[in-house]
């Protein structure tokens, strides 16, 4: 449905926006499309119905140079290869479950174990390894990609049919958003996130220690050793963790253990509102992102495990920090805590969930309304979903 027939009282001339198509490889005997989105701002976003996975973001720095933000490969082949999540969307239950195991009404679930004694990202075969049904669609002022999955009852031992469905829409606001949706036929666990890793500096131009990030949370999830909290929240107030101001994201990286990786409980959760969550710059570009979301938790990841045997895009290998994710989602091993905000989907039951990654220009702490180079246009909040 390019074009505007979802519009038709609009004309042709009135579309800021650019979507086009191509064929990027096959995948089990089906298609797998590349869809590159554009708008009037010079944002670009690639992404193919390949595990939802946004291949190439391409933003315009504070003199108007673009670089591609977010990690990622050259081809198909790569992506089928080793990857830890590229830009992929993540589920049927993003990040970890403690040894596989949860119960739901009183039957005992046993799923894989693919990250040491724990389970991670929906499992072997997660929804960063399928092939997505896909359909685009064009607005004046929004692109995107309507992509949708069925994952059966019993796939990856979750229990019930999860008719799921995943938008991605480029605004000319200069927005990248990320609205999820989930029906299921039996009683199951659902978390879905999105998984880029960005480098305002753009894609293998060295790490991200230099980003100042803010975040807007008084709280975060301790963990053990094998990243499973402990069940507790604790304030983060004179630690490492404090991100309620901005700080570079290296200045205190050497006091945590293996670098950060850690769930922050994001302020005023009320399971509708979308607000702002997380804040980064790149002082050098100029470069900005803010996440709102309506989850309760940003899961903030410094690329810890990367260490230079994977070469990405243009060759460039990826090192330890070279990128770093902010997933909005619930706590990890929610299905086990009783005290955190419940992830079980029912029949009847809508899950439905939005993010917005932003993109804008901020100078020397200022924002610099009124110049041409600045795509900024502060929205402060979104109200629920739907409003977007
Ligand atoms: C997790 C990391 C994990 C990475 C996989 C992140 O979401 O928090 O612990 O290693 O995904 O690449």
């Amino acid at each position: 449905m390019a074009g505007c027939q979802n519009n038709p009282g609009k004309q042709t001339s009135d579309i800021k926006m650019n979507l086009t198509k191509e064929l990027y490889g096959e995948v089990d005997g089906k298609e797998i499309f590349q869809f590159t989105l554009k708008n009037e701002n010079g944002i670009t976003v690639k992404l193919i119905n390949y595990g939802g996975i946004v291949t190439h973001l391409l933003v315009p720095d504070k003199n108007g140079k673009t670089e591609d933000v977010v990690l990622g490969y050259d081809n198909l082949p790569q992506y089928l290869g080793d990857t830890p999540y590229f830009g992929a969307i993540v589920g049927r239950y993003g990040n970890r479950i403690a040894k596989g195991e949860f119960e739901l009404d009183g039957t005992a679930y046993k799923l894989a174990t693919n990250n040491g004694p724990n389970h991670l990202h929906g499992g072997v075969k997660g929804f960063d390894k399928v092939v997505w049904d896909a359909e685009e669609f064009v607005f004046p002022e929004k692109a995107g990609v309507i992509l949708n999955y069925l994952s059966k009852d019993g796939e990856e031992s979750y229990p019930g049919n999860l008719d799921v469905k995943v938008t991605y829409t480029l605004t000319n606001k200069n927005e990248l958003k990320i609205n999820y949706e989930a029906t299921t036929d039996k009683a199951t666990v659902v978390n879905l996130t999105h998984h880029s890793y960005f480098n305002l500096k753009g894609q293998g131009n060295g790490d991200i220690l230099d980003h100042h990030l803010q975040l807007m949370a008084d709280r975060y999830i301790p963990v053990d050793q094998a990243l499973i909290p402990t069940g507790e929240l604790r304030e983060v107030k004179a630690s490492a963790m404090d991100f309620t101001t901005p700080h570079s994201i290296g200045s205190r990286i050497a006091k945590v253990d293996g670098g950060y990786d850690h769930t922050w409980a994001v302020n005023d959760f009320d399971g509708k509102k979308i607000r702002l969550a997380a804040k980064v710059t790149e002082p050098k570009s100029g470069r900005m992102m803010e996440v709102y979301t309506d989850q309760p938790g940003v899961q903030f990841y410094t690329g810890n495990f990367l260490d230079g045997s994977l070469t990405g895009k243009q060759g460039k290998a990826y090192n330890k920090h070279s990128g770093f994710c902010l997933e909005t989602q619930h706590y990890p091993d929610s299905p086990n805590q009783p005290d955190f905000p419940s992830v079980v989907l029912r029949p009847g039951e809508k899950y439905e969930t939005g993010t917005v990654y932003k993109f804008g220009i901020e100078e020397e702490g200022n924002r610099c309304r009124g110049k041409a180079s600045c795509m900024l246009e502060h929205s402060s909040a979104y109200s629920v979903i739907g409003d977007w």
